[in-house]
């Protein structure tokens, strides 16, 4: 429940990156012994996938931001329908147990309805390298004889299959190239993660990477790096909200294109080392968007930023050119007094001098981020359901809010 109107003032600590810890959790798999690793977002997504780790045999011990996981007794390569078709990043537990057994059974990948969500580049990667793949019953079976390193090119730019792949080439026999992969921040953060236990990764943030296996990979401690996409979410609710907000503890230069598109609505920002400060003087211009792969601007992004040209002044556009289906939030939006429609992959939002609270329904993680930030710069009362998106990738919302200001609370 949200009581609109305030501006938010003050500062927030930005939490682990919730793409690159979903990932690094199953690469600390490949190793004999134990890894540690901190910085570790509080997240749902992050419970889930520990409970598959423990199915599997190996041990976590969890701490506040920080997890050990002894992959040991590791003894399974079947991690529970249940658990693996609730979340996407289960997917990076098949490069993970193929690389340990030359063989991964899962659930097919769930996680947020956005779109069209294949994973034929993941597989033909593991095909490359010498797996069968079969799709039965809702269940993926990839297995090897041996894991063989061979040259793949992805048809299209993938985050999920970029790194997979790395997963699964690291202790293959010879070497991987990968080309057109993704560059985002976590596909690096899991290449130094993976390198730390001793694999030998070169290229990752560019668009080939060369993998050489090794025959064994050890535990090693890791940081995780800060979540960009958090960080965007409360510059965005500081603009939206027209407050005073410091960002504390990111990598600005992972925000480039986020920083560059809302400083051309006219949002203030000032750039520290590791900090943020985000004012407004006056109502925000409109601006059109594009999302790309990293470095253009990210399509986790565009949800939020719709809030921001909702209430700007003019007509913007967004065109999503990574997920077809990432406007449904839109209709939500809509019950507030947004001026939106969507033709095929194009937004076009007339912006509004103000909105109003209403009854919303979460559809997805970042679209339950965007109508928490809309509702907090809404006029009255606005109460967004199946908060259960929003719990996957952020950490304690309410709580970083409540700090600034906000008048937010989670109702039972
Ligand atoms: N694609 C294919 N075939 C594949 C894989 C992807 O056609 O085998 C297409 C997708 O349909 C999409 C595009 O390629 O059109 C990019 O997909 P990508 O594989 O990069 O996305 P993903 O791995 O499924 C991750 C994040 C998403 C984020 C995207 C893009 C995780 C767990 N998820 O998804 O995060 O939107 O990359 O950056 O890392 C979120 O955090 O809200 C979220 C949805």
């Amino acid at each position: 429940m949200i009581n609109g109107g305030i501006p938010l003032k003050g500062t927030v600590e930005i939490s682990g990156a919730k793409n690159s810890a979903v990932a690094i959790l199953p690469a600390a798999l490949l190793a004999d012994t134990p890894s540690t690793i901190d910085n570790l977002p509080e997240i749902s997504d992050i419970e889930l996938l520990s409970k598959m780790i423990e199915y599997l045999g190996g041990k976590t011990i969890k701490k506040e931001h920080e997890i050990i996981i002894d992959p040991k007794g590791i003894n399974s390569f079947c991690p529970p329908h249940e658990l693996a078709s609730q979340m996407r990043a289960s997917y990076y537990l098949i490069g993970a147990l193929l690389s340990r057994f030359n063989e991964a059974a899962i659930a097919m990948p769930g996680g947020c309805n956005i779109g069209v969500r294949p994973i034929d580049q993941h597989i033909k990667g593991f095909e490359a390298l010498g797996a069968k793949t079969t799709i039965e019953h809702g269940i993926i079976k990839v297995k090897a004889d041996k894991l063989v390193g061979n040259h793949i090119y992805f048809d299209v730019v993938s985050v999920g299959a970029t790194i997979n792949l790395m997963l699964a080439a690291c202790k293959a026999e010879g070497t991987t190239i990968l080309e057109n992969c993704a560059k985002e921040p976590h596909v690096v953060d899991v290449a130094n993660f993976l390198n730390a236990m001793g694999a030998n990764i070169k290229g990752a943030g560019t668009d080939m990477i060369k993998i050489v296996g090794v025959d064994k990979l050890h535990g090693c401690k890791h940081t995780v790096i800060p979540d960009q996409i958090e960080a965007g979410t409360y510059m965005v609710a500081a603009a939206a909200t027209h407050g005073d907000v410091t960002i504390k503890g990111i990598i600005p230069k992972h925000l480039e294109s986020i920083i560059a598109k809302m400083s051309e609505m006219g949002v203030i920002i000032e750039e520290y080392d590791e900090d943020l400060r985000v004012t407004t003087a006056g109502r925000l211009k409109r601006v059109d968007i594009k999302t790309q792969p990293y470095p253009g601007f990210p399509t986790d992004m565009q949800q939020l930023m719709a809030v921001l040209l909702a209430l700007a002044d003019g007509v913007s556009m967004i065109t999503e050119n990574v997920y077809e289906g990432r406007f449904k939030y839109l209709d939500e939006l809509k019950k507030m007094g947004v001026n939106a429609k969507v033709e095929g992959r194009t937004a076009v939002i007339e912006g509004v001098e103000k909105i109003t609270g209403a009854p919303l329904k979460a559809t997805d993680l970042r679209a339950g981020a965007a109508m928490i930030i809309a509702g907090l710069a809404a006029n009255g009362v606005t109460e967004v359901k199946n908060i259960y998106h929003i719990d996957r990738g952020y950490e304690a919302i309410e709580k970083k809010l409540q700090k600034l200001g906000a008048d937010i609370k989670r109702v039972k």
